[in-house]
């Protein structure tokens, strides 16, 4: 299922994938790459956390992986040895899928708005951890996801795309997160694809269809 036996490399398309857990948004790109649907390589999969079920899944599909601990290192060193990685595969779009860490300014600068994010909420409606849950405690009616360039700031950058589910009165933070991680495998390799064709431009925090 590797996507490079599907499409051949061409400039431009190749994508790195920074997770730290589950993967499921990972698959989602990976299958999406398979099948066509994206027009795209994944050039590494990478994660902080060497034992993450995401990096042992893509290494089973046949990926380049690789991770670092992250524990007890330097934010920027840590950042500066990733971003090492990332260009000996010669990556050209990062995205960070699950990625629990928060990236450095320097990292961002060496990537200019060549790094995606998927967060599962409506922002700038609840950042950080747990926001389902976060926004089942609000009370909110309708949550959902956000696929947004990278900057410093946690959850920050401007938005490409999102995506709204309902919330029902009887959810639990798994029944809303279930329901949004739907969009998310769908949205998540819209925007990429959004990326890779090029036709947007970013206007202060808007990102416009040019
Ligand atoms: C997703 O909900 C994503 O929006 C958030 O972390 C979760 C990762 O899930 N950033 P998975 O590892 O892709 O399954």
């Amino acid at each position: 299922m590797n996507g490079s036996k599907t499409h051949p490399a061409s400039a431009g398309r190749r994508l790195g994938i920074l997770l730290s857990g589950r993967g499921s948004n990972f698959e989602a790109i990976a299958r999406n790459v398979a099948t066509g649907n994206l027009n795209a390589e994944i050039a590494l999969v990478f994660s902080n956390r060497p034992s993450a079920p995401g990096l042992a899944r893509a290494r089973e599909l046949g990926f380049a992986v690789a991770s670092i601990e992250s524990s007890n290192i330097d934010r920027e060193a840590y950042d500066r040895q990733v971003a090492a990685l990332l260009e000996e595969h010669a990556v050209d779009l990062v995205c960070l899928a699950g990625y629990m860490r928060l990236l450095s300014g320097a990292f961002v600068a060496r990537f200019p708005q060549r790094v995606l994010n998927i967060h599962p909420s409506l922002l700038p409606a609840f950042p950080g951890l747990d926001a389902q849950y976060q926004a089942l405690a609000h009370g909110v009616k309708v949550a959902g996801c956000t696929v947004h360039f990278v900057d410093e700031h946690l959850d920050g950058g401007p938005i490409l795309l999102q995506a709204a589910v309902p919330v029902h009165d009887d959810d639990t933070a798994e029944t809303l997160s279930a329901r949004i991680l739907v969009e998310e495998h769908r949205l998540y390799s819209e925007a990429i694809a959004w990326v890779l064709a090029g036709n947007y431009r970013v206007e202060g925090r808007r990102v416009l269809k040019t």
